[in-house]
């Protein structure tokens, strides 16, 4: 898989002004490669991430994804987010089990992966606990299990999935 970032610029409209968040921006990651954006707190990283994502668009430039245009968001880019945006109405095994209805797997395996991935982050004993009743720390955990659980790698390999950028599409078997 073969991120890019060609000549990608981003301009926000503010309240206070116009802010060219990125500019310029050239980035390539291949196959298997870790990255990270290290820069000061409001450079332009989280930006960059929800690009990829499909959250946001650039104003200017291209992100593709295997030569495909990232046109939004897809079950094959798992995003991890500065916030641990879980949903406060459900509990953290719902939360947890969110990514994985939209893979369509059975009941029965959906539940495993989640108690697998719940005990992952060592919170097995707080599947019914609400949001609110977690740690700052705990909340990311919760926030880590769903983004890993969908296991987003494998299903960009599921050709389908990526030329859709098809959340309800099933990532090949295990
Ligand atoms: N939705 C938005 N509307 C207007 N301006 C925005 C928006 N999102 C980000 N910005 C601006 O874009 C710039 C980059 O923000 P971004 O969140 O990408 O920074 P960051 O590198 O992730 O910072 P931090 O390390 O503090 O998380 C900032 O100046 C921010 O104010
Ligand atoms: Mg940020």
């Amino acid at each position: 898989m073969e991120i890019r970032f060609q000549d990608v610029r981003k301009i926000f409209q503010g309240r206070s002004g116009r802010v060219t968040a990125l500019d310029g921006v050239d980035l390539r990651v291949g196959e298997g490669e870790f990255v990270c954006l290290v820069g000061p707190s409001g450079c332009g990283k989280s930006t960059l991430c929800n690009m990829l994502a499909g959250f946001d668009t650039p104003t200017s430039g291209s992100v593709t994804l295997d030569g495909e245009l990232v046109a939004g968001p897809s079950i094959s880019r798992a995003m991890m987010f500065q916030e641990p945006a879980l949903f406060p109405w459900m509990n953290v095994r719902d939360n947890l089990s969110f990514g994985l209805k939209s893979l369509k797997l059975p009941a029965a395996e959906r539940r495993a992966t989640a108690e697998r991935f719940l005990k992952m982050v060592h919170l097995s004993q707080f599947a019914d606990a609400q949001p609110h009743e977690l740690s700052g720390g705990m909340k990311q955990r919760v926030a880590l299990a769903r983004a890993l659980a969908v296991d987003p790698v494998r299903a960009a390999d599921g050709r389908a999935v990526r030329r859709a950028g098809c959340p309800d599409t099933r990532p090949p078997a295990r």
